[in-house]
């Protein structure tokens, strides 16, 4: 792959993209609130620099859904950075203070504090009500919303009907306050026909405690027995239900049971929906092509949503492959990603109207490649939507929502110790030396930003 450029060296698609990466930067708000500059903190540092301590932070990942309160997890979190090899020192402290039982509290008490800081640049409100002041402002001001109900990894029956019930209301409360928010035409509908207001991202590993690798069905069954009440009150509320993609390893059983479920005759006409493609992974154009044989074979409408995105687990897969002696089916060069996301924004983009397109990403490069790409293969820019993490794209939100694109931006709800996995991913992510982010605030030239990877 490498040597090429990814637009397959056409100079024209290049210096569109170029054009419009140079509009989209103009049209940035001031960088001051930039997440990345508030992002900076010391636990920011500490992670970037030690891979045994990413790894701990995966491991103390598989341990949230069981914990009760913030001082639980702090506890466990203790209890796996006490097995790091060579604790940076800050840590090491850390860890002599929470020996003792008040130790362990004010340790809680600190982490909690840091985190709840941390938590409120991406988590919207703590319930779908609490949200719904956030959501309609940005709606009034041109953004369009998918609200992910934060909890994920289930390990009770009890915790997947919870979650279930809360997805339930969600769709309901978003329904019914999405009904009063004034017209805008560009977040409303597209040429295969109109968008919903109200839009719900679900997390399968959080409907049901089976999600096994070993036994996929037994966790694609009882999944689905909560997935299906869903997408009804989804049709009949005239709501949107995307379904997220997770870890590889459950990746072929959510992707089976989205697409059965939706080839159901009762699903045949809505309601609206969508799944994720992960451009991180190696086998994703593959991937891809299944799903556009499916979309072309079941021809349901409204056409199946894709949200391309580059993927949030790569530490967490990249460690289970090594720990397992398994190749690695992530990309590990990052130019590698970002020429796959292009290379499947334009496939993407050639398979309309099957499907609705959506890319999500906060690099100005790939966002600025997918609108010139749309353009030049003569497509409307409202048939492209662009999608953002709260807390993370918010800049590049406003400027495509300054200049008219449709942007849509992925809002967590939740408390806290239903976000620390989120969170934990959002802080590895934008960690990483080679995060695009990273680059923008350290003030990488734009011609650098834009150049083919
Ligand atoms: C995640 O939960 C945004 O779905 C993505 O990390």
């Amino acid at each position: 792959m490498s040597g090429e450029t990814t637009t397959g060296g056409d100079p024209q698609l290049e210096r569109e993209l170029h054009r419009v990466g140079a509009e989209l930067a103009a049209a940035f708000p001031s960088t001051a609130r930039h997440p990345l500059r508030k992002l900076d903190s010391r636990a920011m540092q500490l992670a970037s620099s030690d891979r045994e301590l990413r790894a701990a932070l995966f491991r103390f990942v598989d341990v949230v859904p069981a914990c009760r309160s913030l001082e639980d997890l702090a506890r466990h979190l203790t209890g796996f950075l006490e097995e790091l090899p060579d604790a940076p020192a800050p840590i090491a402290a850390a860890m002599r203070i929470a020996h003792t039982r008040a130790g362990r509290a004010a340790l809680g008490a600190a982490a909690a504090g840091g985190v709840r800081h941390m938590a409120h640049r991406f988590i919207v409100g703590e319930n779908p009500k609490a949200a719904l002041t956030v959501l309609r402002g940005l709606w009034e001001e041109g953004v369009a919303s998918s609200v992910d109900l934060l909890g994920e990894a289930t390990v009770t029956r009890e915790q997947a009907e919870r979650y279930a019930q809360r997805c339930g209301q969600a769709l309901e409360q978003l329904a019914q306050a999405a009904r009063g928010w004034p017209s805008r035409p560009i977040l409303e509908s597209d040429s295969s026909g109109p968008l919903p207001r109200a839009n719900v991202s679900v997390k399968i590993s959080a409907l049901t405690p089976l999600l096994r690798p070993d036994a996929p069905e037994l966790g694609r069954e009882d999944a689905a027995g909560r997935l299906r009440p869903l997408l009804r009150q989804a049709a009949a509320l005239g709501a949107h239900i995307h379904i997220d993609m997770e870890s590889l390893d459950s990746r072929e059983a959510v992707l089976d049971l989205t697409l059965e479920l939706l080839a159901e005759p009762e699903f045949a006409h809505g309601p609206s929906a969508g799944l994720v493609l992960q451009a991180y992974l190696r086998d994703s154009p593959e991937q891809l092509g299944k799903i556009i044989d499916w979309v072309r074979s079941a021809r349901r409408t409204p056409p199946l949503q894709v949200r391309l995105v580059k993927g949030a687990y790569w530490d967490h897969e990249l460690i289970q492959a090594r720990q397992h002696g398994w190749p690695t089916p992530v990309f590990e060069v990052k130019a590698d990603c970002d020429r796959n996301f292009e290379s499947l924004t334009r496939t993407l983009l050639a398979a309309r109207p099957s499907l609705r397109v959506a890319i999500a990403s906060h690099n100005l490069r790939s966002v600025a490649h997918a609108i010139a790409a749309n353009r030049l293969a003569g497509g409307e820019d409202r048939d492209l939507e662009l999608q953002v993490l709260r807390g993370l794209g918010d800049e590049l939100q406003d400027a495509l929502a300054a200049r008219g694109f449709r942007v849509r931006t992925y809002c967590p709800v939740g408390d806290l110790v239903a976000g620390m996995a989120y969170l934990v991913r959002r802080l590895l992510e934008n960690t990483s030396n080679e995060s695009f982010l990273h680059e923008q605030a350290s003030g990488t030239p734009l011609e650098q930003l834009l150049a083919a990877p």
